[in-house]
């Protein structure tokens, strides 16, 4: 159960990632990473907090389109505010509240539910929020079936240098071992890749590492 008082205030959140530098640097990060995707590919930011993951690939892929979800309702809202700022259309945009331990289920602000089908994403960004699933493992499986074959899944996952650690027990981040991750992601179907963030990547660097995975095809 996340403490609801974490991530009470998006702004505030979305002003220091920028402030900070962590969203340049991440989408610097981002910019780096090779990835086969088609031009009109569908992608999806689970856990998406401001949305700099996702946006990120929707200015990448300009015939893109992104589900969006997050537990917060605030932060989706912010992330439509964000992709307006980079001038994204809105149409490219389906947003949904969705808990990571089952990130298949959204509900839309509306009210209403709907279900991702399998295999439907060419694209899954994540962010530092699967260890707030009840269950890490079991939501990184439940992502990974969500991804078509030959797609990826990109992890932008908390570190576990010093400063990573601290920053994860400061948000109750609780997360299996980097190691176990890969072994799950692997036994699922995945290809995968570790990669460090370097100094270009500053100040994300201290907290952040990535897990690159691509789904094999049957
Ligand atoms: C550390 S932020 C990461 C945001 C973004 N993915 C990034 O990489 O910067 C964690 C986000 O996960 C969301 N979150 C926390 N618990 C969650 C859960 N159980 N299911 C879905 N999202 C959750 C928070 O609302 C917040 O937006």
């Amino acid at each position: 159960m996340l403490n609801p008082t974490l991530y009470k205030s998006s702004r505030t959140y979305d002003f220091f990632m920028k402030l900070l530098g962590y969203e340049n640097a991440i989408g610097r990060f981002l910019q780096q990473v090779q990835i086969d995707c088609p031009s009109d590919c569908r992608v999806l930011d689970a856990g998406c907090g401001t949305g700099l993951l996702g946006l990120h690939f929707l200015d990448r892929f300009p015939q893109a389109t992104l589900v969006a979800t997050d537990l917060e309702p605030n932060f989706l809202r912010l992330t439509i505010a964000n992709a307006g700022k980079r001038g994204i259309d809105r149409d490219r945009i389906q947003i949904g509240v969705a808990d990571i331990s089952t990130p298949n289920v959204l509900t839309t602000l509306d009210g209403d539910s709907c279900s991702l089908k399998d295999s439907s994403f060419d694209l899954i960004c994540v962010g530092a929020v699967v260890g707030y699933a009840e269950d890490t493992e079991a939501s990184i499986r439940g992502l990974i079936r969500l991804i078509a074959p030959g797609g990826y899944l990109i992890n932008i996952e908390m570190s576990e240098s010093l400063t990573g650690r601290f920053v994860s027990k400061r948000y109750q981040y609780r997360n299996i071992t980097l190691s176990r991750m890969q072994e799950v992601i692997r036994d699922v179907g995945c290809d995968v890749t570790a990669t460090r963030l370097n100094l270009r990547h500053l100040p994300a660097k201290l907290t952040r590492t990535a897990i690159i995975a691509r789904k094999r095809q049957p």
